[in-house]
């Protein structure tokens, strides 16, 4: 098999072909690690993975991160604690055997409420319905670079706070207390720009809306700038929206993308397995 890799939108993704994810060279793994850093997320296709094969291919990134704490908690295969289950499937009990159900999940970068937010995150489809529930990417060292210079004044130098409050799906995480308050909740602040440790690319860093507050301003500043940034930053020809396949593979660098992920019919099965990578430092504020 030849690797061979090709741009997904003229602003983010790169598609890998020809390599199996379960028997990778260390070329092969180089590159894709290469294509991952610039490129913000990978996108291979055709993959039959075992549980022990996404582990492997996910430990060759760094150190393994534990499942987040979602609306019931952690939610892994047996045996398998560092597998996070993505998926609205209830199980003989009628419990969910995974998280986020089946309804919109909301643009966001995974984590960003701790103070070192993971480097990666991965999900390998398994089971999927017939429409909807695509998976949208957000190229942010992109929007950055394109961003009008009145708001990046706005912005620079300063810094945001991420909420730890509510996951992606608007649900309550596990032993948190509710709070519309920046000042109140959990999380953590963080550069309003960052520049990424391997290539020094500088991508605008927002986390995720809800709760999310600009230091140095009034609420209502700060809502109307960040109303502002995230208008910006969403804009057609910074996203991609990924139409999944059985066997697809689509890792992202969680520190210069958002995704989202939109609703789809609660009785078709969805099923997906997704790994973390610890991330391997705080983000690093960007000096213009
Ligand atoms: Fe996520």
């Amino acid at each position: 098999m030849t690797l061979t890799i090709t741009d997904v939108t003229p602003a983010i993704g790169a598609e890998i072909a020809g390599v199996d994810l379960s028997r990778l060279s260390d070329a092969a793994f180089a590159a894709i690690e290469h294509a991952w850093h610039r490129r913000a997320f990978v996108l291979v296709r055709g993959q039959r993975l075992s549980d022990d094969d996404l582990l492997a291919f996910s430990r060759r990134l760094g150190e393994l991160d534990p499942p987040p704490n979602q609306e019931k908690g952690r939610m892994s295969p047996p045996g398998y604690p560092d597998i996070y289950v993505v998926s609205n499937v209830l199980d003989a009990k009628g419990e969910p055997i995974g998280a986020l159900g089946a309804g919109e999940a909301v643009w966001h970068t995974d984590m960003s409420y701790l103070d070192a937010p993971p480097d990666a995150s991965m999900l390998y489809a398994l089971e999927l319905p017939p429409t909807g529930g695509d998976t949208w990417f957000c190229a942010m060292q992109a929007a950055f670079a394109e961003m009008p210079e009145a708001l990046n004044a706005r912005i620079r130098g300063r810094r945001i706070k991420h909420d730890g409050t509510y996951n992606s799906g608007g649900y309550l995480r596990q032993g948190v207390t509710a709070t519309d308050d920046p000042h109140q909740a959990p999380g953590a602040w963080h550069p309003a720009v960052c520049v990424h440790p391997a290539t020094g690319v500088p991508a605008l860093y927002l986390g995720r809306r809800r709760n999310s507050y600009i230091e140095g301003y009034t609420r209502a500043e700060s809502d109307a700038l960040l109303d502002a940034l995230w208008a910006h930053a969403t804009q057609p020809q910074f996203t991609y929206a990924h139409r999944w396949q059985v066997g697809d593979l689509v890792l992202w660098d969680n520190r210069t993308t958002m995704h989202r992920r939109d609703p789809f019919d609660s009785t078709a099965r969805r099923v997906m397995h997704r790994t973390q990578i610890k991330g391997s430092a705080k983000p690093v504020a960007y000096a213009a």
